[in-house]
C-alpha cells in the first residue's frame, strides 16, 4: 500500500476513538478496514455492563462489511490507548486475528498499527496469527 493510502486509514480511525463506548475500560479502539472494493468500514470498541457481550473496534468492522454483503478485505489500521490517546500500539487481540483469518488471506492481509500518521508500522496476519485455522482447513479435500 502506498504511504499516502496508509496515512489515510490512520487518520481514519484516529477518528474513531471519539466514538468509542468504554465506561470500564476507559481503553478506545478505533478501526478502518479496507474492503478489496475501496469501501473503507469503521468500527469502534462498544463494551456493557455485563463485560462478555463487549466488541472489540476491529470486529465491529468486520461486521459491518460482512452484515452488507462485503467479504474480501486487504487491510485494518487499530489505534487506541488510555482515554482515548493513541501513545502506543494497540494489537488485535486473539478473538479479532481470528476473524480476520476466516475473510482475509494471512500471507496478503495487512494490519496496520499506528500510533499517528507519521509512525505506524504494517503486519501480515500470517506474522501475527502464526499456522492460523482458517476455512481451508475444513475444505474436503
Ligand atoms: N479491544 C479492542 O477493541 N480491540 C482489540 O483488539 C483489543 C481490545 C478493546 C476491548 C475493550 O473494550 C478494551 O479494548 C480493553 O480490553
Amino acid at each position: 500500500m502506498e504511504r499516502s493510502q496508509i496515512q489515510e486509514l490512520i487518520r481514519t480511525a484516529l477518528d474513531q476513538l471519539a466514538y468509542s463506548y468504554v465506561p470500564y475500560s476507559h481503553f478506545h479502539v478505533g478501526a478502518a478496514l479496507l474492503a478489496k472494493n475501496g469501501t473503507v468500514y469503521k468500527g469502534c470498541n462498544i463494551e456493557n455492563a455485563a463485560y462478555t457481550p463487549s466488541n472489540c473496534a476491529e470486529r465491529t468492522a468486520f461486521f459491518k462489511a460482512v452484515s452488507e454483503g462485503v467479504k474480501e478485505f486487504s487491510a485494518i489500521c487499530v489505534v487506541g490507548g488510555m482515554n482515548g490517546e493513541a501513545t502506543e500500539y494497540a494489537p488485535p487481540c486473539g478473538v479479532c486475528r481470528q476473524v480476520m483469518m476466516e475473510f482475509c488471506d494471512p500471507e496478503k492481509f495487512e494490519i496496520i498499527l499506528a500510533t499517528d500518521p507519521e509512525h505506524y508500522q504494517v503486519f501480515r496476519l500470517k506474522e501475527l496469527l502464526p499456522m492460523g485455522f482458517g476455512p481451508g482447513n475444513l475444505a474436503e479435500s
